[in-house]
């Protein structure tokens, strides 16, 4: 069964976070990645969100509630990072279910959240996902590295450069 739940600020649950993260996602996360999460959640910086299937870990995401890209924390946009999902169990509603809990948290404090999402392949099936759930893109254009990117400009095409959505998940705050 899919459960999604708050993450604890806990030693325990950081290494097993990143043991789950490292052995089944196909790539790894620097060493004491989720640890810092968790600091970061404890000083509520952040909230994270995991996905299980039964007790075996799925996914995560978090919720940034004071963005770093400029778009986003000027009109106290939350913003929704990391969102990630095991490749061996993909296709089965765990980032959609991480999704609608963090659109959840993010509309009990916020009228819109915001998302970010790279341009190559990779980000593929983010960039239909989101754009079905009802994100749009914000207007500002491509970022590299928070920064916006001028016509004719060249830049890299790498995980730094993303293009920035919103979703309005409320109106009673207009
Ligand atoms: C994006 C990601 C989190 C989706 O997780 P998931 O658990 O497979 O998502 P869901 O099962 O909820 O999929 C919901 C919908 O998204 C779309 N989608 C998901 N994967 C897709 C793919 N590979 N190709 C096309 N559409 C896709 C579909 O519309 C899908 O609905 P459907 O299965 O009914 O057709 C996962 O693919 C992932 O971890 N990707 C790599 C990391 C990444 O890009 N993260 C986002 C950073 S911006």
């Amino acid at each position: 069964m899919l459960t999604i739940r708050k993450a604890s600020n806990d030693k325990r649950e950081a290494e097993w976070l990143q043991a789950s993260f490292d052995v089944n996602m196909g790539w790894t996360k620097p060493p004491g990645y989720f640890a810092a999460l968790l600091e970061r959640q404890a000083s509520a910086e952040i909230s994270l969100l995991l996905a299980l299937e039964d007790s075996t870990y799925l996914g995560h995401c978090h919720v940034l509630w004071r963005s770093d890209y400029p778009g986003f924390r000027e009109r106290g946009i939350p913003e929704i990072q990391d969102l990630n999902v095991r490749p061996d169990l993909r296709r089965r509603g765990g980032g959609s279910a991480l999704l609608d809990q963090a659109e959840r948290l993010i509309a009990a404090r916020a009228e819109l959240a915001g998302i970010g999402f790279g341009l190559y392949a990779d980000y593929g099936a983010a960039q239909r996902l989101y754009i079905r759930r009802g994100y749009l893109p914000d207007g500002r254009g491509l970022h590299y590295r928070g920064r916006p990117v001028a016509a004719g400009e060249t830049c890299r095409v790498d995980d730094d450069l993303a293009l920035y959505l919103v979703k309005r998940l409320r109106t009673d705050m207009r």
